[in-house]
């Protein structure tokens, strides 16, 4: 780094330093980064630079000296109003990360997983600390020579993948799991154990074996991509924001409320630390082969290297191949495997002398932003898209990509013409993180920002404390009606047999504005219809006649008031029993309801308070809709306690099958585990599900075998 003035670093040091405060913030309360992680980490060197060239400068609480603290408080220091980080912030990633592009559905007001501050405060036996890392191979073969050199020769590395997830410590005491703290500020953390216990890798009670009385083993949280995929997919269903990457998802759950919510949340765990007085190691790899003895989730990738060379051998091996696992990587770790030495060498004030990680760069592509599309989505939420000329980033075209906010395309300063740098945000999603400025053309053109909504022509709002904007036409907006009919067709809904395609097609020729209007539908308004056939319409038909017998849970899910997913509307069913019960609620009596918050209950009493919905509800009731619980039918037990999980796609609903399986005394959980009986297995199943069971030996039938179980 080129030598500056005093008083001019000075200056930069505080500016990088409030920054970097503010961006660990984000990451870990928020669990909302809005830069990446390699930003991060170059500010990072920036400020480790400055101070090493005038260390009276280097603050003792500087960011290059405290980890990050994942602990909620009420605000951060010097973020009241507005910045970048209060866009819309539910502790997911509201408005920067790119990966809703084309579709929006941010849920204003709905802050469902931001970290809470309810847990209780644990402070660390053994502070738990950050670890160095850099980007190049250089450094890496440095720290090993470096080490090797003052330590008398070559030295064997436990080399390990870098998960990207949450930092837990466990605490085992005469075998049981005692705690379950976050790393928190790395000196006290939440302690977050009803949560983890839903995790199913981690045992509560360890195997028979010789673990030491008490021992902590630290590790990662983290959400498997098939089930980051399947929670985003949920969350855009009910209208809300989804999760920018799998890490932000995992740290979200994990500080939920409700340990039922974090069961269904598909969470995972590795452990790669062990910690204890006394312990009988003399190797890490030692400790860490004992905690697999004792039943402990371990990565079968660590492997030890001898030297440097073998080091850089197991990070290219990774480099490319880790885009394959199932969960998300961000490097890889190599630590010291002599116990001994780890000892002598000790730590610095933040990260320990015996081990470092190498971190993966994020691909970047550099391309022509050529126009922005506006679109709203389901809940009115305008999302500005950006269309790009396409290039190639890991392994796929990327076209488009998402600008979050009008906030954003103003911080970039972007505009029609610019040459902008795209990322895939969390590796998975793409989106602008820059504009290159030296390339920008002379005619390169400041977008105009909507003021209307472009389908309805609706004057877009936007609250204070809002990034977005939104179009408050909820019941006028043809976009936001035509999602409210494929919300309600849908599968898991009212399983009517229509597509978009369908959708528009009856929208465009005003048939359908209200939902009942389906119900109102002839056959031969259908036959007069380009495209439309005897079979399509009986078909069509048949299956709006066979949707009125749909249970009253999957009828509340339908009619798609915010936050009622398919679990709330089924926890609804069961606590309420009938429509009108639920309508008359009122918002004390909803919130007090299990596993219903409050925004789910205000949501809740808003809907029922709109003389327009209850005027819906009268139409479908007269229609025939089931708008009443039925008392659980029991069909047999030959199905007593067998557990069936079910997944891929069937000739009929998933939720008719789980419904069977009930029927006849089984259950059927959402996960593979040890305990699992079958997993009943149709069209392109759960690739996890699949390996999963091959892995503990779980028979996987299909639809007819499973037929012929119950007798049919
Ligand atoms: S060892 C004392 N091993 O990365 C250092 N950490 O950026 C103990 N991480 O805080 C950490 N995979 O949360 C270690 N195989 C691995 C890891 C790992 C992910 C996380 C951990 C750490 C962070 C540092």
């Amino acid at each position: 780094m080129a030598k500056i003035s005093k008083s001019a670093a000075k200056v930069r040091i505080d500016a990088l330093s409030e920054e970097l405060r503010r961006h660990n913030y984000n990451y870990y309360v928020l669990n909302n980064p809005v830069i990446t992680d390699f930003e991060f980490d170059l500010k990072m060197q920036e400020l480790q630079a400055l101070e090493a060239m005038y260390p009276d400068l280097a603050q003792p609480d500087s960011p290059t000296q405290v980890v990050g603290s994942d602990i909620a408080e009420p605000e951060m220091p010097g973020q009241a109003g507005h910045d970048e980080s209060d866009a819309g912030n539910d502790g997911n990633n509201a408005g920067n990360d790119g990966n809703n592009a084309g579709n929006d559905d941010t849920e204003r007001h709905a802050r469902p997983d931001r970290a809470s501050a309810k847990f209780e405060q644990i402070t660390h036996k053994y502070p738990m600390l950050s670890l160095g890392n850099t980007y190049s191979s250089e450094d890496m073969e440095a720290f090993c020579t470096k080490l090797e050199a003052d330590n008398g020769g070559e030295l064997e590395y436990s080399c390990e993948m870098k998960f990207d997830g949450v930092a837990i410590c466990l605490t085992y005491k005469d075998g049981i799991l005692t705690q379950a703290v976050t790393r928190g500020d790395g000196v006290k953390g939440d302690n977050v154990i009803d949560n983890v216990l839903t995790i199913k890798t981690i045992p509560r009670q360890l195997k028979p074996g010789d673990w030491p009385r008490e021992f902590e083993i630290r590790g990662e949280i983290f959400m498997p991509y098939a089930a980051f995929d399947a929670l985003n997919a949920e969350k855009e269903e009910i209208g809300e924001q989804p999760f920018a990457n799998p890490r932000n998802a995992a740290s979200g759950s994990l500080k939920l409320g409700s340990s039922a919510q974090v069961a269904g949340r598909g969470l995972d765990c590795v452990l790669y630390h062990l910690l204890g007085e006394n312990l009988p190691f003399k190797t890490h790899s030692e400790t860490i082969a004992a905690a697999a003895s004792w039943g402990l989730p371990v990565s079968e990738l660590s492997q030890v290297r001898k030297g440097a060379a073998q080091v850089l051998d197991y990070i290219s091996y990774w480099d490319s191949r880790r885009k394959a696992l199932p969960y998300a990587t961000d490097g890889v770790v190599i630590k010291v495997n002599d116990l001994a030495l780890q000892k002598r060498l000790g730590f610095t004030a933040k990260s320990p002398r015996w081990a470092t990680a190498y971190k993966f760069k994020p691909e970047q592509a550099l391309t022509q932003l050529l126009s922005i599309d506006y679109q709203v989505g389901r809940t009115g939420a305008l999302t500005p898209v950006a269309n790009l000329e396409p290039v190639p980033l890991s392994g796929t075209i990327v076209k488009r990509a998402s600008l979050h906010n009008k906030d954003q395309m103003d911080l970039l300063d972007i505009r029609i013409g610019d040459w902008v740098y795209v990322e895939k945000g969390g590796e998975i999603i793409p989106k602008i993180t820059a504009v290159e400025l030296k390339k920008r053309p002379a005619d390169a053109k400041r977008p105009d920002f909507p003021t209307l909504c472009p389908d309805c022509g609706t004057p877009l709002v936007r609250d204070n404390d809002e990034a977005r904007h939104y179009c408050p036409n909820r019941t006028g907006c043809p976009t936001q009606i035509k999602a409210a009919f494929v919300h309600f067709v849908s599968r898991d809904a009212m399983d009517i047999l229509a597509g978009e395609a369908t959708i528009n097609q009856l929208y465009s020729l005003g048939y359908i504005r209200q939902l009942s209007d389906l119900y109102e539908l002839s056959k031969e308004q259908l036959l007069a219809l380009e495209g439309w056939q005897e079979k399509s319409c009986d078909n069509f038909l048949g299956s709006i006649e066979r949707s009125k017998e749909v249970p009253f849970e999957r009828v509340l899910y339908a009619i798609g008031i915010r936050h009622v997913g398919k679990t709330t509307a089924k926890t609804l069913a069961k606590a309420f029993g009938d429509i009108d019960t639920l309508a008359a609620s009122s918002l004390e009596q909803l919130a007090q309801t299990e596993d219903i918050g409050p925004i789910v209950a205000a949501s809740i009493a808003d809907w029922f308070a709109d003389e327009g919905n209850l005027n819906l509800i009268e139409k479908l009731r007269e229609h025939g809709l089931q708008m009443r619980a039925a008392a659980r039918e029991t069909i047999s037990n030959v199905l007593e306690g067998k557990s069936i999980v079910v997944s891929g796609v069937f000739s009929i609903s998933r939720e008719d099958l789980k419904a069977m399986i009930e029927a006849h005394g089984g259950t059927s959980p959402g996960s593979v585990s040890g305990k699992t009986s079958y997993l009943l297995a149709g069209d392109k199943p759960g690739e996890s599900k699949v390996k999963k069971a091959t892995q503990l030996g779980v028979e996987i039938i299909d639809e007819e075998t499973f037929y012929k179980l119950i007798g049919r």
